[in-house]
């Protein structure tokens, strides 16, 4: 079976580092020489799935040139209960122009699969059944489970044939609020086995943000649990679960079924809340079904995952992505990206509630059959070392974290790290947010002994999978740059104008076709789908972020160009956090910005003008946050409450957000034009009371 890969390979012997090399050593860079380029050593090389820059050319040419011929030699590695018909060779279609219709894309459409299947029973049937899926690591020390994929198997079996009995049916959606417990991935398998739409929210959102996505798709049920402990604090889920329910009950969608995991080293049973004919306890009706489960075979096209995500204006959006073109994209992406082996144990340090959590701590490396820790605690608890503690205990060879993480460990110095071995890693990746050279060295350097290149990732909830990346070992890396497109991506740099670019620029970043993982719609909200991200540069997918491509052909992404905030690698829109503040009784307005933060990458910097006679006050400021924690969570919860007697408004009335960006960031000799300003005056008024 072609993607669960070759047996037998030898590990990784030492490699060498070969910090810089010359452009002739590396193939096709035009580079100047004084810029570092990060060789993968000839050992690395020697073991990569695309070892040169030559041959990922040929493949990424074929990739673009013929579709349909690329993505279906790799689809047919998988199991199809029925294949995809082909319409004159073609396995899928699109129309990403809103100039010529609606948009609509559709790949391996007519054919029928199941996700679940090919991520575990494949495995089990090919002999693979002993092997570890999951080494789940607790919170605390010393807390662990080993689960292999055909115990994994039996207990997806026993919760899809659970949520069957209970009525759900193909289609339907079904909540999941959770910690980090194995029975997270199992949940959202055990969806996808009967072809029940899983949309999962992470559990830090707050009771509101969990009632407004409940209300947005509906389920009848909601997999939750009592509690978790994070770090050395417990927090009551089910409490949580309880609010939201309530209030989406009151605004007119009642949940059910509350299925409640049991996690009682966080507390106890007695002590968790309860509503009798609502609520269930899941070891109590899960582990008496049957350990089989037939499979719902499902259209290529129909609905797999929803997930909610940030924009820049109104309420989240609904992600909705099918199933077969998402298999097939997170599967390879996984494999190529991470150079991933058989003999691989994996570890992703994001949580499911994100979409990395879906592509690459659930599906993505169980479609290729991997090993892979699931870790339910922080990176820096008990102590700045746990994240090497447990890359030793596990001997984790592929490591995939986001660079607010390691900012945050490298504030910590090197011992932590140097007091564990590491000797097991090969490939270190990162994502969430453009990597600063100064933390992609000390990664490179310190936790990777300059042996393991650096997989710096960019992509976004809506692409489901990679879509800039290095293939270690295939070409030099360049601490900063996500390097070059991924299989049949095509990106574009786009100028105000919509015109392409070419060679050396920089602008809007954009994909010119389709690719088999991207989104589908959102949620209820065709005409957002499209307004948000295709009428913006007309023939194109727009990221909503910046880029500069470089004369190697490189891509550096600058972040986001509209009114999104990436805090420690989650996507927050400034407009839901200034609803949240102005749903405080005492403030009138609010304009939120993001502002360069050391560890956060960007923290949260809001300006609140507050109700005629209503005095500043510090409790006023603590209430305002806690307005932000309680509305969207704790993760959202602004940096900085910067008291505005008045805001910088054009005469039209619109906020002018740069003005507030360059005062927040204290670039105050750089505040530009502000002469169309209604009211200059305020401009000072706001710089005056900076740190008050
Ligand atoms: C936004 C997407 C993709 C999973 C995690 C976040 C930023 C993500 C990178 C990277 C520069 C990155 C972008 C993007 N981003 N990865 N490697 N380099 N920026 O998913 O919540 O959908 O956020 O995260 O700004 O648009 P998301």
């Amino acid at each position: 079976n072609g993607s669960v890969g070759s047996m037998g390979l030898s590990t990784l012997a030492s490699v060498r580092p070969n910090f810089k090399l010359s452009a002739a050593d590396v193939g096709g860079f035009v580079s100047d020489p004084a810029e570092e380029l990060v060789a993968p050593s000839e050992a690395f090389r020697q073991r990569a799935l695309v070892a040169s820059r030559a041959q990922y050319d040929e493949m990424y040419k074929r990739s673009v040139e013929d579709p349909d011929g690329f993505w279906g030699d790799i689809a047919s590695t998988f199991f199809w209960k029925k294949k995809w018909p082909t319409t004159e060779g073609k396995l899928y279609s699109e129309n990403i122009d809103v100039r010529t219709g609606r948009v609509a894309v559709e790949w391996f459409k007519g054919g029928q699969t199941n996700i679940c299947y090919n991520a575990l029973d494949r495995h089990v049937e090919a002999g693979f059944g002993d092997k570890v899926a999951f080494f789940w690591e607790g919170n605390d020390t010393g807390v662990d489970a080993t689960l292999t994929y055909k115990e994994v198997l039996e207990r997806v079996c026993q919760l899809a044939n659970y949520l069957r009995s209970q009525g759900v049916k193909k289609g339907d959606a079904v909540a999941i609020y959770m910690p980090m417990l194995a029975e997270l991935p199992i949940a959202m398998l055990a969806c996808a086995r009967i072809g029940a739409v899983h949309s999962v929210v992470f559990a830090g959102f707050s009771a509101e943000s969990l009632s407004q996505r409940i209300l947005d798709c509906k389920p009848n049920i909601i997999l939750t649990s009592s509690a978790v402990k994070r770090a050395a604090k417990v927090i009551k889920l089910k409490d949580i679960v309880d609010d939201a329910l309530k209030t989406a009950a009151e605004n007119g969608h009642s949940v059910g079924l509350c299925l409640t995991y049991d996690n009682n080293s966080a507390l106890k049973r007695e002590d968790t809340a309860w509503q009798e004919g609502r609520d269930v306890w899941w070891q109590d009706v899960v582990p008496s079904h049957s350990k089989e489960c037939e499979v719902e075979w499902v259209d290529a096209e129909d609905t797999l995952f929803l997930l909610y995500t940030s924009g820049s204006t109104g309420k989240p959006k609904g992600v909705l992505h099918t199933t077969g073109g998402y298999m097939v994209y997170a599967a390879t992406t996984f494999k190529y990206a991470f150079n991933y082996h058989e003999d691989d144990v994996y570890w992703c340090t994001a949580d499911c509630g994100w979409i990395t959590g879906h592509s690459y701590l659930t599906y993505g490396p169980l479609l290729n059959g991997a090993s892979m820790v699931v870790f339910e605690g922080v990176p820096n608890y008990p102590d700045a070392g746990r994240c090497w503690e447990i890359v030793d205990k596990y001997n984790v060879t592929i490591f995939y974290t986001a660079p607010t993480a390691i900012r945050s460990l490298m504030r910590s110095g090197d011992e932590p790290v140097k007091r564990h071995s590491r000797k097991s890693l090969r490939v270190l990746g990162s994502v969430g947010e453009p990597i600063n050279p100064s933390a992609w060295k000390w990664y490179y350097e310190v936790v990777g002994d300059k042996r393991c290149p650096i997989v710096d990732t960019w992509w976004q909830t809506e692409t489901g999978g990679f879509m800039i990346t290095p293939l270690p070992g295939a070409w030099c890396l360049k601490p900063g740059s996500a390097t070059l497109p991924f299989f049949g991506i095509q990106p574009a740099v786009v100028d105000e104008n919509g015109h392409a670019q070419t060679g050396e620029c920089s602008g809007y970043l954009c994909i010119k076709a389709a690719w088999p993982g991207m989104m589908r719609t959102l949620q209820g909200d065709h005409d957002r789908y499209e307004t948000t991200y295709f009428a913006p540069f007309k023939g194109y997918y727009f990221s909503g972020d910046g880029c500069r491509r470089d004369k190697d052909g490189f891509y550096w992404l600058t972040g986001r160009v509209d009114d999104v905030i990436n805090v420690s690698g989650h996507r927050i829109g400034t407009a839901e956090v200034e609803s949240a503040l102005v749903s405080h009784p005492q403030c009138a307005e609010a304009a939120v910005v993001g502002f360069d933060h050391e560890v956060k990458g960007q923290g949260i910097f809001a300006f609140v003008t507050l109700l005629e006679f209503v005095e500043y006050s510090d409790e006023l400021r603590t209430a305002l946050v806690n307005a932000v924690r309680s509305q969207i969570g704790a993760f959202a919860a602004p940096d900085v409450i910067h008291w505005a007697p008045g805001l910088p408004k054009t005469r039209s009335g619109k906020i002018m957000r740069r003005i507030l960006r360059k005062i927040a960031s204290n670039q105050l000799d750089e505040l530009g034009d502000i002469s169309t300003l209604a009211d200059t005056s305020v401009v000072d008024q706001l710089i005056s009371l900076r740190g008050k």
